[in-house]
């Protein structure tokens, strides 16, 4: 059966006119490699942390800013939020299609929220706390081309055309604002769009950044804004000692408007100087060091990096199978071919080498928690192919061809073959990870012992489940697998109204 909400009962739990408070029971592990006996062992015991959490159940006026706003991504969400805003439907060969949320955690995923007279009873994820919702999200951003955004939809080819034509009007007077533009960072093949750039040097590109976030601020009346890369996927940029490696280094090196400080980086910048949290949803290193410390210095939300959508997202769904099953995956090929401009851009060598590196390291935790079916240190063959083929647009094709070794040396080979708009998985994952950062910007937490209360860290490891290479505060372990991240979330979210971790016992039928 499905619910639509629900209210929590419990001395654990308060609700109060602007808060939920809740009292939560933590129970984990502590190690310890002991002599005992003569004998070192590991001994492992069960400990229970007391923590208290406090959720502000005021839900803000929303500004979403996306850098890339023109993009496939950027014109898809925005298309796709005012479609569902204003109930649109549209015709296509096999029906009458009406707009909705599918593919977004929030928006169309439900969680257990227990049994009732021997049936589960389910209840939409979103109704676990007060959330913005994004019909009511006001839109804006930067892009390094000035076309305004129902041309950016038509170029992008990923509405239907019925759909397109209702959407024209709301969509024709947004006009992006000028991008920061460095063509040393993405593929030379970019240029002949970059017709919209901020002049002057990297300090006064900053400061515009920051002046525009001020002025949609006041203009659109929001209370918040979250802002959130979908821009073109950069090169790596060199983490050099004395240039971007310490916050001090970097302010000093945008003074010095130094070659190497990216313009994803410069946008970050901007956004933690601002308070504003930033979302890094392509796969380049925007958080070089200097600019993670300057985040955890100002207490400011950052969150990354490239967006889990497809190929990646059954990897950490498959190979947490099979490693899970006792199976040992041997080789793991995936080729991908798109012929959108997210595929034109990554055809040069360098961009192409971040998306390497970001689809490279999922499978590394998985693999590491079996020590009976790989010797530390020991890989699968892990190899990532991108080609370009305009034809095909934004409807990407992933094969993956996944060998494993079964029982008594036998092979198993899965092949899968993945044909989808790459726009339409991408656009209700950014929408997740806007609400998701401003909602955990909302809660407070205190374990015991502690005195205060404080906000999650400021590096989201909450946000991993929507992104390909989870960015996490040193000294913490990066968890890929995509179950694992999910029960992350949901029951932290759970936590927050004193609910216990979903641990699928179902003892009451045992
Ligand atoms: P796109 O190429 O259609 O859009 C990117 C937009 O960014 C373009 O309109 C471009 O003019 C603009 N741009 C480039 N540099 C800029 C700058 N410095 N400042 C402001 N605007 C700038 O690409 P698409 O398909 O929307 O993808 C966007 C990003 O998301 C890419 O980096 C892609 O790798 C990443 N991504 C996409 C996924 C998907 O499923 N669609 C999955 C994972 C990551």
């Amino acid at each position: 059966m499905f619910i639509e909400n629900f209210k929590v009962e419990s001395p654990n739990v308060k609700y109060t006119d602007n808060e939920i408070q809740s009292v939560y029971l933590y129970e984990t592990t502590e190690l310890v490699h002991d002599n005992r006996n003569g004998v070192y062992q590991w001994i492992v015991k069960p400990k229970t942390v007391k923590y208290e959490f406090k959720t502000d159940t005021h839900v803000p006026k929303l500004g979403v800013l996306l850098v890339g706003w023109g993009g496939n991504n950027g014109s898809t969400l925005t298309g796709g939020v005012i479609a569902n805003r204003e109930g649109i439907s549209w015709a296509t060969k096999e029906k009458v299609q009406r707009a909705n949320y599918f593919g977004s955690l929030t928006q169309a995923s439900s969680i257990r929220v227990g049994s009732f007279n021997g049936e589960e009873i389910y209840a939409p994820f979103k109704s676990l706390l007060p959330m913005v919702n994004p019909d009511d999200v006001v839109f804006g951003g930067w892009d390094i081309s000035d076309m305004n955004l129902a041309d950016a939809m038509a170029r992008s080819k990923v509405f239907d055309i019925d759909l397109q034509k209702q959407l024209r009007p709301y969509m024709e007077h947004m006009v992006p604002l000028p991008g920061i533009y460095d063509p040393d960072f993405i593929a030379a093949n970019q240029s002949t769009r970059a017709n919209n750039v901020i002049k002057g040097t990297k300090k006064e590109q900053v400061q515009q950044i920051i002046k525009d976030i001020r002025e949609f601020k006041e203009k659109k009346k929001v209370d918040k804004v979250v802002v959130l890369w979908t821009a073109n996927t950069e090169r790596y940029s060199n983490v050099i000692e004395g240039l971007n490696d310490t916050m001090e280094n970097l302010l000093a090196s945008m003074e010095k408007n130094e070659a190497e400080i990216s313009p994803s980086t410069l946008y970050g910048i901007a956004c933690v100087l601002e308070n504003v949290p930033f979302i890094n949803g392509s796969p380049q290193n925007t958080f070089v060091p200097g600019l993670i410390d300057l985040a955890i210095m100002r207490n400011t939300l950052i969150g990354g990096d490239d967006f889990k959508s497809g190929q990646t997202k059954m990897k950490s769904v498959l190979v947490d199978f099979l490693v899970g099953a006792g199976i040992k995956p041997t080789s793991i090929v995936s080729y991908n071919h798109l012929g959108n401009n997210d595929g034109m851009n990554l055809s040069a060598p360098q961009t192409f080498r971040s998306k390497e590196i970001s689809k490279s390291n999922v499978v590394d935790d998985m693999v590491a928690s079996n020590g009976i079916l790989f010797e530390p240190g020991e890989h699968p063959d892990h190899v990532v192919v991108i080609k370009y083929v305009p034809y095909v647009g934004d409807s990407k094709r992933a094969l993956d061809e996944y060998t494993s070794e079964i029982f008594m040396g036998g092979k198993n080979t899965i092949v899968l073959h993945n044909t989808c708009e790459d726009s339409l998985l991408a656009a209700p994952i950014i929408l997740d990870l806007v609400l998701l950062a401003e909602l955990s910007s909302r809660i407070q937490l205190k374990a015991e012992g502690e005195v205060k209360f404080h906000s999650f860290h400021p590096v989201a490891t909450i946000l991993s489940y929507l992104t390909k290479a989870p960015l996490v505060p040193a000294g913490t372990p990066v968890v890929n697998a995509l179950s694992k991240q999910r029960a992350m979330l949901e029951n932290i979210l759970r936590a927050c109204i004193g609910l216990a971790p979903e641990n699928n016992m179902i003892l009451e039928y045992k």
